[in-house]
């Protein structure tokens, strides 16, 4: 599965000839400059909670590319009074299936008020099954024995936060690696502003010693998982 990185906690995944886009932000990002968010394929939006740093672009892309916005009923629903076409709500525990594959919103410990003050739901995660492989994002998170249930799905990676402050920070994202059974991790959520920089040498080295690999990907990298 090919993997797209455009900074912060935003992300794509290419399923079936499907372009996944996750929690876009990248306008407001001083690190993102280089991405052209017209550029930015989508044919599904997901987002795992109402921040501001997780769905700045996503109207703005949803009515350019007419994809389909998933994310909880009130972040769904939010975004649909700002203007993205088609929405798909969704709750915890819940699964649906795309043409893809099957998208579960799973739990998250974090909170998920709306830029305008309106209730954003409670925050969540995404496990993703697909022919092609499944994989597992994390969301903003603190680490939660709840990730234990995810091993039940065999992954070929997982999205975790790495940024410590706001959610998990890498000694924490390595416990959820390991109750997740995964050893492929792509870190995000780092690094954007100062409270959440990172040594990159260090977090990569704390993943290593503990038998799994840390991707830290530049801007606008691609990596096969
Ligand atoms: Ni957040
Ligand atoms: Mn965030």
């Amino acid at each position: 599965m090919k993997l797209t990185y455009y900074g912060h906690a935003c992300f794509s995944v290419q399923i079936k000839g499907r372009t996944l886009l996750f929690d876009p932000f990248i306008t407001p990002n001083p690190l993102a400059k280089a991405v052209d968010i017209n550029q930015v394929p989508a044919d599904f939006i997901l987002v795992t909670h109402g921040h501001r740093d997780h769905i700045e672009d996503a109207v703005a892309i949803a009515k350019r590319t007419n994809a389909l916005v998933i994310a909880n009923f009130e972040v769904a629903n939010w975004l649909n009074k700002q203007g993205a076409p088609k929405t798909h709500p969704m709750n915890h525990g819940g699964g649906f299936n795309f043409d893809f594959g099957r998208v579960k919103f799973v739990n998250a410990i974090h909170s998920s008020t709306m830029p305008d003050g309106a209730f954003g739901g409670n925050p969540g995660g995404f496990v993703i099954e697909s022919a092609e492989g499944n994989f597992y994002y994390s969301g903003d998170t603190a680490l939660t024995l709840d990730m234990k249930l995810i091993a039940e799905t065999p992954l070929k990676f997982a999205v975790l936060c790495v940024g410590d402050n706001f959610t998990m920070g890498a000694d924490d994202a390595i416990k959820a690696a390991d109750f997740v059974g995964c050893k492929e991790v792509l870190g995000v959520h780092y690094d954007t502003f100062p409270p959440i920089k990172i040594d990159h040498a260090m977090a990569k080295g704390k993943f290593q010693a503990a038998g799994k690999t840390l991707h830290l990907l530049a801007i606008g990298e691609t990596h096969d998982f």
